[in-house]
């Protein structure tokens, strides 16, 4: 191993989740939200995190922001463990280590205010810039984002995507490490959500902000070099993407499936591969030199007696050693 590599897994990640538990009682029935998630991001890393409806997305978010908590397990974003930290330190958390986009447009600015008035009411509020250098500061983000040109609109006057990108300059003012963004594309077509999606990877690459974006849209992944799947609860596979430049000088995108595999070793294999193989119940497991087989347990499935083939008289039990 080299010494970079090594360097760089002695850093500590940026997002570390581990066995985070979620649950929630409503009507007298508990809902598992999170059911033991684990995951890992190192510092300015950009990753997608995708799921169906109901998996845990937003549940996750809204605890790594430090909204909510979970109800077993733990997590660290920026330097804070959110399970143990109290009221004071949670609030420098909220204004100071991680910036917020909602899915809904209307959620993240306040409707009074131009575009500019809006990211300038974070840092006035947080007191993390100087009054005289507020406003080139907000101007500057809003350049970064492409909307500079719209500053002094009010949120009403703007389309969804600039309403969306002055919502992660409004997210970035204070400088956040971390960006959380909870379906920023949800409400919008398709060439807008190109438009901020771009725009999360530039401020990812311009100012090493650690980025995770939730999304519903398959094709996001394709703006990312990381995306997580999350199933039931928990990170269950991950695509990375790398890209290579063949002898002829043209670039090839190459994306990988990994299933995650968890501290106690426990993975998820994918539904497609269980259908296909009818894997059920108990599967038998091999340790190959360089890798590890999954085979069907290999026994007929519960059926009455008389549905066994002629001549199988054979039982288990009559072989049972006494
Ligand atoms: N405050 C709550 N009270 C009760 N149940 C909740 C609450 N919040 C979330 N849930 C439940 O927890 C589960 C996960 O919800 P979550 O909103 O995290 O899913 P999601 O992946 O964000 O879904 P979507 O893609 O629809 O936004 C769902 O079954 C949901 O109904
Ligand atoms: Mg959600």
């Amino acid at each position: 191993m080299s010494t970079t590599t090594q360097a760089v897994t002695a850093r500590e990640p940026e997002i570390r989740c581990e066995g985070l538990v979620r649950v929630f009682a409503s009507h007298g029935v508990e809902v598992q939200a999170l059911q033991g998630l684990d995951l890992t991001i190192g510092a300015g890393e950009l990753v997608a995190v995708v799921g169906a409806s109901g998996s845990g997305k937003s549940t996750l978010l809204t605890i790594l922001s430090g909204l909510d908590l979970p109800t077993a397990g733990r997590a660290r974003v920026a330097g804070h463990d959110l399970t143990t930290m109290g009221a004071r330190e949670r609030l420098t958390f909220r204004r100071r280590s991680v910036g917020f986009v909602w899915q809904q447009t209307g959620r993240n600015l306040l409707p009074f205010l131009s575009a500019q008035e809006n990211v300038e009411a974070v840092t006035a509020i947080a007191r993390t810039t100087r009054r005289r250098e507020r406003a080139a500061r907000a101007v500057e983000l809003l350049d970064l984002l492409g909307v500079a040109d719209v500053r002094d609109e009010r949120p009403a006057r703007l389309s969804g995507g600039q309403q969306q990108r002055v919502a992660i300059a409004v997210a970035l003012a204070n400088e956040p490490r971390v960006l959380l963004a909870d379906e920023p594309t949800g409400e919008l077509d398709e060439a807008a959500s190109v438009g901020v999606l771009e725009a999360m990877r530039t401020v990812n690459e311009a100012r090493g902000v650690t980025t995770l974006v939730v999304t519903h849209d398959a094709s996001v992944s394709s703006h990312v070099r990381r995306t997580v799947q999350i199933r039931d609860g928990r990170t269950s596979t991950e695509v990375l993407r790398s890209t290579h430049v063949d002898e002829h000088g043209r670039e090839h995108t190459i994306a990988q499936e990994y299933a995650v595999l968890d501290r106690a070793g426990r993975l998820q294999l994918p539904a497609a591969f269980t259908e296909a193989l009818d894997l059920r119940e108990r599967v038998r497991l091999g340790l190959e030199p360089d890798h590890v087989t999954v085979r069907p347990d290999g026994r007929a499935p519960d059926r009455p007696a008389s549905d066994d083939p002629p001549g199988d008289g054979a039982r288990p039990d009559d072989e049972e050693p006494r």
